[in-house]
Order: C-alpha cells, then structure tokens, then sequence
C-alpha cells in the first residue's frame, strides 16, 4: 500500500463518518424540535388582552416587564402566572389584583420586585387579573 492509497482510504473512512455525524445531528435537531414544539403548547393559553385591558397594560408599561409567554428579564411571563394560580384562581383574583396595584417585594418569583403601577384602578387591576388567569 502506498501513502498515496493510505490516504485515499482514510479519507473515505472520514467522508463516511461525516456523512453519518450529519444524520445523527439532523435526527437530534428534529428531537429538539418536537420537544420545543410541545413545551410551547401551553403557553398559548393566554390569549392577546381584550383592547380595553390592551389600553390599561400600555399606560402602566406592564408590557416591559411581562410577556404573554416568555420570561423577560425582570418579570414572570402571564401564562406562568396563570399556571402556577390555575388551582385556585378565584382566591388568587383578590390577592393579585392587589399587588398589581401597590406592587410586590420579589419573593414570589425571586427575580426582582413590582413597583406600584399609578396609572390604575382596583376594578382595572382585577379585570387584567381575571383575564391572565383566564376566567
Ligand atoms: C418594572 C417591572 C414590572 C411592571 C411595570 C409590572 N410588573 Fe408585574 N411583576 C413584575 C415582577 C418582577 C413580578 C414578580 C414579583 C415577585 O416575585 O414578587 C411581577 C409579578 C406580577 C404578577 C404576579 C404576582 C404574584 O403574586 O404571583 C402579576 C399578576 C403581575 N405582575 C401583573 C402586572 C400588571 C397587570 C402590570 C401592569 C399594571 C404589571 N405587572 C407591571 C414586574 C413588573
């Protein structure tokens, strides 16, 4: 065998690997995909706000801080809160509604606290909380 076929041969062995490196990634990235796929599911339990709540998240920049699904960096995403209250929301209305108003100290979500929003009234909070826990 000569170093010229040596060669050769060894680059057949590595085209054969990489084809199969190839395949075996695709198979993963088609893995993740379903995952992803199915973990986005829930999330689209909350539905975009009516526009009269559309109004009341704009003026109190509630938006900066949460998303209908997806964490920004400071708050939790609406359809977390509506999951992790889903046991008992119309006790969680009362509660909610209320630090919506004068905010909360970040030892729910352990992220960063709530500041009061000032541009809202107690009916106006109650409503935006019956519509992220989806009553
Ligand atoms: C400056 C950022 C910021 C703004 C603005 C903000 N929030 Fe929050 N919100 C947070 C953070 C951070 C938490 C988690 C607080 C905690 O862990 O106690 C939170 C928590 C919540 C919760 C869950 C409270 C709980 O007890 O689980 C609700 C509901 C909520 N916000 C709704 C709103 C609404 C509605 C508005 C607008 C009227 C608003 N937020 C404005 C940052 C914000």
């Amino acid at each position: 065998m000569t170093a010229r076929s040596r060669l050769d041969y060894t680059g057949n062995i590595d085209n054969q690997s990489t084809a199969r490196e190839e395949q075996s990634m695709r198979t993963r990235t088609t893995a993740l995909f379903v995952l992803a796929a199915g973990l986005a599911l829930p999330a689209a339990a909350v539905s975009p706000p009516p526009a009269e709540l559309a109004g009341v998240l704009k003026a109190n920049n509630c938006t900066t801080c949460h998303l209908l699904s997806g964490r920004t960096v400071v708050g939790p995403a609406y359809s977390e809160i509506a999951a992790r209250y889903a046991d008992d929301k119309a006790a969680a209305v009362p509660v909610l509604a209320e630090r919506v108003l004068k905010g909360s100290d970040a030892k729910i979500w352990g992220q960063a606290p709530m500041p009061p929003s000032a541009k809202i009234n107690a009916a106006e909070a109650e409503a935006v909380v019956k519509w992220i826990l989806g009553l």
